[in-house]
């Protein structure tokens, strides 16, 4: 939603329910009132403290001493009588290895320094005409349609055929390998049943079996690809910031493999739909990209702090300490709310306002700060702007069918519509 109702006094910060449907839908009101009346608050029903205000995520996310990233996986905690059954699927695997969002320095230092040499800025820059040519084969599967779904149309197959293109996956496996993205991020952020949880758990074996059988492929046959870079990065034997110069092994590359994936469609297909939900709501805004494309920036930016598709982070306190005058007791777990800082009245005028062009435009945290910061952070901008502009190069207009229920995926940390119904006219060829 652009614009949201403050029903602020109405809602009790430490009773808030992230799980609740009307939360889910539209949290913003209670971050609002999080961040004016408790930016750090103890949720009883997660134990859980949120962190909603701008200036204490960015302090959080920046004080690695005392906020640690090893919170063993983004999936919410199994409860202890179910670890049993879960790790007897996750046995028919490779070991789940922390790597990069779940891990802390010098190890973290390692995996980003490995990850660098695999998936580097000239890696993505190329990617551009592959970007390109998908964008197009999209539109022009529905450039002479009344309406699309655009979730299921654009949003979700553009990053999913991008990643897997960098990833060499062959057309034949590209089913598969959204169906291993959906099981990757299962258990992010939701409620779901230990059943489904166990059957994602299998599907991430299924992508485990394929990726480890393509990288030791590519230990006798190297190609140009990413999963080569990969197998053959290494560090610098005297990087004084890393405490182990090993390669890495077929659990660590798997679990970076796996982080790219779940990272990079999801994210993005949320960042896309939200983008042309708020470009079919303001009209002039799409208008203005139709006569200047160079604005597909700035409204990817702007897209991006509104969606902020990644909507928060888990962190460990490391020591009992105070942050903001309340009291964190060590092994805590904190999620630093991205949605809502991102919303921060002190920094964004009008903060649910649709407005590319205003003030602070890219202090947003979409992608996070410090030495965590979204590694596809270039990538995903390049998909958001090459996508405006080739929407608004072959659409006219673009409308909200009234069907639209606008239901958004049952999970509090990964906000995005379930489907996007528009109606669209060609532009004159
Ligand atoms: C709109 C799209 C995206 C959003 C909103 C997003 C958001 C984020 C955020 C907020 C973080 C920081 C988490 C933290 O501080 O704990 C992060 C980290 C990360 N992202 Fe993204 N991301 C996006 C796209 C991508 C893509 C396309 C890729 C890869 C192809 C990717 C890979 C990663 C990885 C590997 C990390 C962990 C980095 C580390 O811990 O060092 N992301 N992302």
């Amino acid at each position: 939603m652009t614009t949201t109702e403050n029903v602020g006094s109405e809602i009790d910060p430490a009773a808030f329910n992230p799980f609740d449907g009307d939360t889910l839908q539209c949290p913003f009101p209670h971050y609002e009132t999080m961040r004016e009346q408790a930016p750090v608050v103890h949720i009883e029903a997660l134990d859980m403290y949120l962190v909603t205000r701008y200036d204490l995520v960015l302090e959080v996310v920046r004080d690695i001493e005392t906020y640690s990233s090893e919170f063993g996986g983004a999936s919410m905690p199994i409860p202890a009588e179910n670890r049993a059954r879960m790790e007897e699927v996750q046995a028919e695997g490779w070991p789940r290895v922390p790597t990069m969002l779940t891990a802390d320095r010098p190890g973290h230092t390692r995996y980003r320094r490995l990850i660098s040499k695999a998936f580097t800025p000239k890696v993505i820059e190329e990617l551009e005409p592959v970007i390109r040519s998908i964008t197009t084969r999209l539109i022009d599967a529905f450039i002479d349609d009344d309406s699309i779904e655009f979730v299921e149309q654009f949003g979700v197959p553009l990053p999913v055929e991008v990643i897997a293109h960098a990833l060499n996956v062959p057309d034949s496996r590209l089913a598969d390998f959204k169906r291993w993205s959906d099981d990757s991020i299962a258990g992010i952020g939701t409620n779901i049943g230990l059943e489904e949880r166990l059957e994602a758990e299998r599907g991430v074996n299924e992508f485990q079996h394929y990726f480890a059988e393509q990288l030791e492929l590519r230990r006798t046959e190297p190609q140009d690809d990413l999963l080569t870079n990969l197998l053959n990065a290494r560090v610098d034997h005297d990087d004084p910031d890393i405490d182990d110069d090993r390669p890495l092994d077929m659990a660590e590359m798997l679990s970076m493999v796996q982080q790219l994936l779940v990272a990079g469609n999801e994210t993005t297909t949320k960042l896309l739909t939200e983008m042309v939900r708020l470009l079919a709501e303001n009209p002039e805004q799409w208008r203005e990209l139709r006569s200047d494309p160079s604005r597909a920036s700035l409204i990817v930016e702007e897209g991006l702090r509104l969606s902020t598709p990644t909507q928060g982070m888990f962190r460990i306190a490391t020591k009992d300490h105070e942050l903001d005058g309340v009291a964190i007791p060590k092994g805590a777990r904190l999620v630093v709310v991205f949605a809502s800082a991102n919303r921060d009245e002190e920094l964004f005028a009008d903060p649910d306002a649709f407005d590319p062009d205003r003030d602070h435009l890219r202090d947003h945290l979409a992608f996070g700060k410090g030495i965590h910061f979204c590694l596809g952070a270039a990538l995903s901008r390049l998909e958001g702007r090459v996508a405006l502009e080739e929407l608004s190069r072959r659409l006219d207009t673009i409308e909200l069918t009234e069907s639209n229920e606008f239901r958004y995926f049952p999970s509090f940390l990964l906000r995005g519509l379930t489907r996007l119904d528009v109606d669209i006219t060609a532009a004159d060829r």
